[in-house]
């Protein structure tokens, strides 16, 4: 087969992918509280949407369970990144566990205006996807029936709320920038009364990894994103790169790369979402290689350089 000629590719990377400041803070929390207080270390929720991360800190000593009450009292267990309800912190205390919490701290930011907003008076209209642990865990910051979940811009038209309510919105941070520019677009058209969040609640990394994939897909025939398929901000990727009118596969490892998919293709996107590792992109580019004759591109449209701090316990 020596002689055969493989077709020429080219491959444009979008910049940034992968890893966001949030997702490297939680891992690396479950990895010190396994030095720390020794394996195993129990962590509520798979700590970040990738099995590939979940396999390995599972080598190193971590016990992945979805709730608190599979958890003995005198192990340690770490929150996921994507937060968790105000009950199971409080369940913690009351069985006086140790806990160390990942919840990205942007995350927290919108709790914490969840509870402002209630102590205020208003009623929360969130923005986000039903079911989504995210979701879960700062809808459970407030009492139950002060704050309405809505996904869509007819959902916002099915609310029965009156001109005259006091009503603020906030969102999940992981969504489609452009969908939910719609979805507040609606809200505000028909609550002009509605009180906005100070800043936009869609983090840094969401926004700058639609951007960057946006950039890219216009030229591309196909675009892959590397991402689970439980993981938000990947599969908004897809949407972004969809919508930019390239056809796009979200994989989680370069061995879902169907050949069919490289037919007639002469340059494929790669990006990856927040949660994915670059060892995966890695992997990915590899495959493309020992198919085709590959040239490689990275498109850069922005720096990150956001950094989080480790909670207290893990730095004392
Ligand atoms: Fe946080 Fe955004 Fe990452 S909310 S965990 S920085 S995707």
């Amino acid at each position: 087969r020596s002689g055969e000629k493989k077709s020429p590719l080219k491959v444009l990377i979008a910049a940034p992918r992968g890893f966001c400041a949030g997702v490297d803070r939680a891992i690396e929390i479950v990895e010190r509280s396994i030095e720390r207080y020794g394996a195993p270390v129990y962590v509520r929720h798979e700590i970040v949407h990738n099995r590939y991360v979940v396999e390995g800190l599972r080598e190193k000593g971590a016990i992945f369970v979805e709730e608190l009450d599979e958890v003995p009292d005198d192990a340690p267990v770490v929150f996921s990144a994507h937060g968790v309800p105000k009950s199971v912190p409080a369940e913690a205390e009351r069985r006086e566990m140790i806990y160390l919490d990942a919840t990205c701290p942007l995350v927290s930011k919108v709790h914490r205006q969840a509870e402002r907003q209630i102590e205020k008076g208003q009623h929360i209209i969130f923005i986000g996807h039903q079911g989504h642990p995210e979701v879960i865990g700062t809808m459970g910051q407030v009492p139950e029936g002060r704050m309405t979940l809505v996904e869509t811009v007819d959902d916002v038209a099915k609310l029965s709320f009156t001109e005259e309510d006091d009503l603020a919105f906030l969102t999940q941070t992981t969504l489609s920038v452009d969908d939910t520019a719609d979805v507040i677009r609606a809200l505000k058209t028909r609550y002009p009364q509605i009180i906005a969040p100070k800043a936009e609640d869609i983090c840094y990394a969401t926004s700058n990894r639609q951007a960057s994939v946006k950039a890219i897909a216009g030229e591309c025939q196909l675009v892959l994103v590397i991402g689970a398929p439980n993981s938000s901000n990947s599969l908004r990727l897809v949407e972004v790169a969809e919508r930019m009118g390239a056809t796009s596969y979200l994989i989680q490892r370069a061995d879902e790369i169907d050949p069919a998919w490289l037919e007639n293709v002469d340059t494929v996107g790669v990006t990856a979402g927040a949660s994915a590792p670059e060892v995966l992109v890695r992997e990915v580019l590899a495959k493309l290689g020992e198919m085709c004759d590959v040239t490689e591109e990275t498109v850069r449209t922005t720096e990150e350089k956001m950094i989080f701090k480790l909670p207290r316990q893990l730095t004392e």
